[in-house]
């Protein structure tokens, strides 16, 4: 009798221990399957830039009201998109930048916006143009002979 309680009890425990471990390794699971879809990317290897969604298509996407993801390469000397990047006045950009070769800058004047950009990493940066004009998008970090040149612009109507 007293030896039949005690192993209940080890079985008790040897249940609920297996109960833990299940529930542990559950919620592991779920919580990997439910991670948000659109979690910003942090990490990229900087010599497949090119071929690494979404920079493998730089562009300029609206991706609700009034908001606008901006996906763009830094390089020497330049930024993608090539084409004319125009967003209505009042709207919010969401800035995703990296790096094809060397460390770059991408600084707006006037604005927040001023972030590095380094090969291998993803910038992230947002901002809500209030004021119609053209915003100049410049690199404020020294990357090369034509680092002065590097350019380009956005266009707030
Ligand atoms: Cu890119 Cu300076």
């Amino acid at each position: 009798m007293h030896m039949h309680r005690l192993e209940k009890a080890w079985l008790t425990i040897g249940v609920s221990m297996l109960a833990v471990f299940l529930l542990v390794l559950g919620v592991m699971t779920f919580g990997r399957g439910i991670a948000p879809p659109n979690e910003h990317i942090h990490h990229i290897d900087p010599t497949k830039v090119s071929e690494t969604p979404p920079f493998d298509k730089p562009q300029l996407t609206k991706i609700g009201d009034n908001l606008y993801k901006a996906v763009m390469v830094a390089y020497a000397f330049g930024y993608d998109p090539q084409e004319q990047m125009e967003i209505p006045a009042g709207a919010t950009v969401h800035f995703e930048i990296t790096s094809s070769d060397v460390v770059h800058g991408f600084e707006i004047p006037g604005t927040n916006v001023n972030v590095m950009v380094t090969p291998g990493e993803v910038s992230h940066v947002s901002h809500t143009f209030d004021k119609p004009g053209e915003y100049l998008i410049l690199c404020n970090e020294y990357c090369g002979i034509a680092h002065e040149m590097m350019k380009t612009t956005l266009v707030v109507k």
